[in-house]
């Protein structure tokens, strides 16, 4: 910041102090009021320019559809050419300053910063959330769902995208894709002289700048047990490490921030923010997608694209556009009225996601953890503002990640079935006004569990599955384009996928007792979840109840434009991302993968769009 007063972040924490003073902890209050508040709040490293409806061209080159996690690094790559025109449509806004502070990224899942989407209720899972449904939050605004995620930065295994290429995708090996995650990447810390690392790319990755005490008892505990601690972005995932993070001296690292806001002054890329695009418009005879219609200020535009579109609207809402513009499974479409212009039964389908749980969390007798009335503080504030240090760095409490492999697993001896996300705080670190807000989480379920701790300190692990059998689906309620799309989870539809989690609890459960974890007297919270209370806490079917009614998600919902060889009947695009039957359409984003990897999914999608720009300048011999 140098000596100047910066003016911007003095707004800030003025601001700041007097919203906590006048709202407490009344978290809706707190957020309605930033809201208006916004435009002080504005990121000091300049905002993208929003080009006005009427100064935008009626023709580009490209048009982006989504600015996150692959959108942005796509309209990035392909401004790097300067002949060519690019207009990126966003349906969102601008980040603020608010989202940069990671220990709040739980707190934007409740602003409209989040679409707010919720999956269908289902037997079997999240029967102890609101309304028996799973919350589906997906980032809205300049940086999609990389502005409401916890910053997590994983690669996942060589084996997963060794894999992908074994089912006939030519160049998506890990030696392929490898190249792409260390452009994007400027890694810093320890991470600067590692060979799995680079630096120079767009996107920063660091180490988190905060430690609790409790981390460090995680990494004694693996260490107890017989764990190495490892480089998880290398290829290979068996041992533990701290967390590495998309953020920058402290602060959130969006996909804007990284890829957009550097390049704002390039001329060739336009910027349309609040652009709600509906569908793509493709000519019936030849197949060929001319242009995009959207909303923007209550009036519908419609732009032409000379080359290409590239969707990248995330897992849910780019599968809703292609069966909106008529390319989806034959029956689904025209039982809503919709032409059918391609039949494609893959879109939508093979959804895949990452579940969880927060059932099982550990009290200590010490001030340790992470809690909202110590963190949301002037003392922590200034230290994030002035140095980007201090616990407000740590997202969401996250502070490091265990990767292991259960006694029964069924992948390669290398290839861990559980990820052990290790939380230095719980869902009672706050009143019940905000995290478990976000994960929908019952009055009942909080009052009984988590109430009678709220004045204790905890932490907790979340053992996330890596590779589920369970698939879900995504369809249309209507063809309203301003409708919420249908969205099924279907976790735990095959049992094994539930026995798994089950495992990582017990594991967890005995990192719990190891001698660092006592130095704490950590002990596993007795309250049973009620409606589980006929089971014998503890026991295996006591977890299996718990798990089915606190059911989480990591929100890595991905698969619903499957790539894939034309031979493969579910198959949406193929191994350069083109839509099979439609010219000059490609989709880059979540929706292409077609098995999830053992990774949280923001940098696969940021590797994404890096890999699929190239092939589109290779295409046009640039
Ligand atoms: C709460 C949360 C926590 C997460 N934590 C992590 C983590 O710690 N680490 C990690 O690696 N991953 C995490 N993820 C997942 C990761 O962020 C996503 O997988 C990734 O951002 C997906 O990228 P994408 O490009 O597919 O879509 P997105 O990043 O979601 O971008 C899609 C963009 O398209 C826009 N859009 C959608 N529909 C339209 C439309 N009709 N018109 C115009 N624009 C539209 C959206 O507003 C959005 O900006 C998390 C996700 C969430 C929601
Ligand atoms: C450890 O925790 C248990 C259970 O909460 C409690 O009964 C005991 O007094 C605690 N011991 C110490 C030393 O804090
Ligand atoms: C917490 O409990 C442990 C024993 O489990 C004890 O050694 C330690 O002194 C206790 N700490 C506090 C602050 O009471």
């Amino acid at each position: 910041m140098g000596q100047k007063v910066h003016l911007p972040l003095l707004g800030v924490l003025i601001s700041f102090c007097f919203i906590r003073f006048c709202c407490g902890l009344n978290f809706g209050l707190f957020s309605s009021t930033l809201t208006r508040y916004q435009r002080l709040l504005q990121n000091p490293e300049g905002l993208s320019y929003d080009m006005p409806t009427n100064l935008l061209s009626a023709e580009y080159d490209f048009i982006v559809i989504g600015a996150g996690a692959a959108g942005a690094v796509v309209a990035n790559r392909l401004t790097e050419v300067p002949g060519w025109k690019v207009l990126l449509l966003e349906a969102g806004k601008d980040e603020i300053l608010l989202t940069d502070m990671p220990v709040f990224a739980a707190h934007f899942q409740l602003t409209d910063f989040n679409w707010g989407y919720r999956a269908q209720p289902q037997d079997g899972a999240c029967l102890g959330l609101k309304d028996k449904r799973c919350p589906w939050p997906r980032g809205k605004g300049m940086g999609g769902s990389s502005i409401l995620n916890y910053m997590i930065y994983t690669r996942g295994h060589r084996g997963d995208y060794d894999g992908w290429e074994q089912m006939g995708n030519p160049g998506w090996g890990w030696k392929d894709v490898f190249k792409y995650f260390l452009k994007s990447e400027n890694a810093k810390d320890d991470l600067v002289d590692s060979q799995f690392h680079s630096t120079g790319g767009y996107m920063d990755v660091e180490r988190v700048r905060h430690r609790t005490p409790l981390v460090n008892a995680f990494m004694d505990s693996a260490d107890e047990l017989g764990y190495n601690t490892v480089d998880y972005n290398s290829g290979d995932l068996l041992g533990f490490s701290r967390l590495q993070v998309n953020q920058r001296r402290g602060k959130r690292c969006s996909a804007n921030k990284a890829f957009i806001r550097p390049i704002r002054h390039r001329s060739n890329l336009h910027v349309a923010k609040e652009a709600f695009v509906s569908r793509i418009l493709i000519d019936p005879n030849t197949k060929r997608a001319t242009g995009v219609e959207f909303l923007r200020n209550n009036r519908w535009y419609s732009i032409k694209a000379r080359k290409e579109i590239i969707l990248s609207a995330g897992a849910v809402n780019s599968a809703k556009i292609l069966m909106l513009s008529g390319v989806g499974p034959r029956v689904h479409l025209e039982s809503l009225g919709i032409p059918v212009l391609v039949d494609a039964p893959g879109v939508g389908q093979n959804l895949q996601d990452h579940a969880s749980t927060c059932a099982a969390l550990y009290t200590v007798n010490d001030t340790v953890s992470l809690k909202e009335e110590r963190i949301a503080q002037v003392g922590p504030f200034l230290d994030w503002v002035t140095n980007g240090n201090g616990p407000i760095t740590i997202a969401g409490g996250v502070e490091a990640l265990g990767y292991i492999r259960t006694p029964n697993a069924v992948t390669a001896p290398d290839y861990p079935d559980i990820e052990l996300m290790f939380i230095s705080s719980s869902l009672n670190a706050d009143p019940g006004t905000v995290v478990r807000q976000g994960l929908g989480v019952t009055d009942d379920i909080f009052n009984s569990v988590y109430k009678p701790i709220l004045n204790r300190d905890a932490w907790t692990i979340w053992p996330m599955q890596m590779k589920p059998n369970s698939r879900g689906y995504v369809k249309l309620k209507s063809r309203n384009p301003l409708s919420w799309p249908l969205m099924y989870a279907n976790y735990f539809e095959d049992p094994q996928d539930l026995e798994i989690i089950v495992h990582g609890i017990k594991f967890a459960i005995e990192m719990s007792k190891t001698r660092a974890f006592q130095k704490f007297n950590s002990t596993l919270h007795p309250i049973p979840v009620p409606g589980c209370a006929n089971h014998e806490f503890g026991s295996d079917d006591y977890w299996r109840c718990a798990v089915r009614h606190l059911t989480t998600t990591l929100n890595h919902q991905c698969g619903t434009a499957k790539m894939g060889p034309s031979t493969d009947p579910d198959a949406v695009v193929d191994a350069e991302l083109r839509v099979y039957g439609v010219k000059g359409l490609r989709v880059a984003d979540a929706s292409i993968i077609p098995r999830i990897t053992a990774a949280h999914t923001n940098a696969v999608c940021n590797m994404i769009g890096e890999k699929v720009a190239d092939m589109i300048k290779s295409a046009y011999g640039k």
